[in-house]
């Protein structure tokens, strides 16, 4: 379970040949974004929270390992198999030394939320990629709630020395992001009275669902989310679904290869998020999802995709926002489809693990897509086979896992290097997409 969020060491390559198609029946692994959150309401609740289907990736690895540090006791009896023993809101204590959060953003921010309401100072570091992404969207609202946080320039490393009681804030988000959302809203626990934020355009809700399923709800008023400082949370038992952001990239490889034919079970189907599957279905793909139920308030279903003809389609910001994470394995849709397609307002991309834009552009070429970048739009004209060659990750995992999957419409090979970051959201991938039917082979 020690792993860690790196890009130290020798490369780790994906070379994966063409053609084939991905066929089967199986699961993906946990919901990176519920699997930090269940560790972090946890951590706080009364009682033990006991999850099960959780994601032993290396970001969740560093949250686990984070409230570890701050005298949370956590026992796995097995990888996705996790016991947290709460400590109540006010329970946390002083970690000896700065927290390590490797390349997770979600870790960084929504931590830096929490806290922000506790009687101690602490560092948080990462990864290259984590220090150059920006934190001044939620050190600013949680400044104006009383905490103290001293950056580099808006960037990690972060010292937060917390207050308590924090003050009360009604702050409406620059930006549409969950994690400042969920940074607020655990903020928001250690605040004298009501919490008020609302979002430019809606963004995933699990911190909202799963604050009910530990007790404490939010209100909703206009599309403003209102929380209570104090109370207790109540520890729960937590059924983490598959992660649909894993599944996009098999959902997509399925999609644009006649004769695939998958269906992945157990997927968490949050409309908040669920834009992929909209999109793809726009598209022409037949994606249908079976089966559907609720885990602990999260929408799940199996998700059955076939293969067959795309065509290209105009994606809009508030898409954007609800395929956020997707956008990249979108793209590979969109070189394999017919005619073009035109994604608008992706500015957030630039400032995920990497610039996605750019890295997205890169790599398109090399495959000898059309693509052009133009600001935050970006639009990607289909070709009937890619080229094979050398593409670069920049160190981002969905960059790679996006162009492993492209092999399948490839005339040659492609290397894709710098790929052990995939690790931080879907340990075993390759393993997984070769049983599926994927030629892909992990070199160095
Ligand atoms: C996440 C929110 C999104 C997403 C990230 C996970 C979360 O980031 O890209 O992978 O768990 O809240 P932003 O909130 O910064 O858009």
């Amino acid at each position: 379970m020690q792993q860690k969020a790196n890009t130290h060491g020798a490369s780790l390559d994906f070379k994966v040949a063409p053609g084939s198609s991905l066929n089967g029946e199986f699961a993906v692994p946990g919901d990176k974004s519920i699997s930090h959150r269940a560790l972090l309401l946890g951590a706080i609740a009364e009682g033990e929270t006991r999850i099960s289907g959780f994601l032993a990736g290396a970001d969740c690895l560093a949250t686990l390992a984070a409230i570890r540090a701050l005298g949370v006791r956590v026992d796995t009896s097995a990888p996705d198999r996790v016991s947290v023993h709460g400590r109540g809101i006010y329970g946390l204590t002083a970690p000896k030394q700065e927290l390590d959060l490797g390349n997770s953003g979600t870790a960084m921010r929504i931590l830096l939320g929490l806290l922000s309401g506790q009687e101690f100072a602490v560092k948080l570091t990462g990864d290259a990629s984590l220090q150059k992404r920006p934190m001044e969207r939620a050190i600013a609202p949680l400044s104006a709630m009383g905490a103290q946080i001293e950056s580099r320039g808006g960037y990690a490393p972060l010292t937060v020395r917390g207050m308590r009681p924090l003050k009360p804030l009604r702050y409406m988000l620059p930006v549409a992001s969950a994690q400042v959302k969920s940074a607020l809203l655990l903020a928001g626990l250690y605040a004298g009275g009501y919490s008020w934020f609302k979002e430019p355009r809606p963004t995933r809700d699990h911190t909202e669902r799963m604050l009910s399923a530990f007790g404490h709800g939010c209100l909703r008023e206009n599309g403003w989310i209102g929380i209570h400082g104090g109370g207790t949370l109540y520890a729960t038992e937590i059924e983490v679904p598959g992660d649909l952001s894993s599944a996009a990239f098999f959902m997509v490889a399925a999609a644009m290869t006649p004769g695939g034919r998958l269906m992945l079970k157990n997927v968490g189907v949050n409309p908040s998020r669920d834009g992929v599957i909209r999109l793809l279905q726009e598209m022409g793909a037949e994606v249908e999802l079976r089966n559907p139920r609720v885990w602990g308030g999260e929408p799940v279903a199996d998700i059955a995709v076939q293969g067959g003809a795309l065509h290209g389609i105009d994606i809009s910001p508030e898409q954007v926002v609800s395929a956020i994470d997707d956008i990249p394995a979108m793209l590979i849709a969109a070189a394999a489809a017919r005619g073009t397609t035109r994604i608008r307002g992706a500015a957030e991309l630039r400032v995920k693990e990497s610039d996605r834009l750019a890295a997205m552009q890169d790599g398109l070429k090399v495959l000898g897509v059309p693509v052009e970048v133009d600001g935050d739009n970006i639009s990607v004209t289909g070709v009937e086979r890619f080229r094979g060659g050398v593409i670069r990750s920049f160190s981002d995992h969905r960059i790679a896992m996006s162009f492993a999957i492209a092999a399948l419409r490839a005339d040659a090979p492609l290397t894709i290097q710098d790929c052990r970051n995939v690790d931080t959201s879907f340990p075993g991938f390759a393993a997984l997409a070769q049983q599926a039917g994927l030629r892909i082979e992990v070199q160095g």
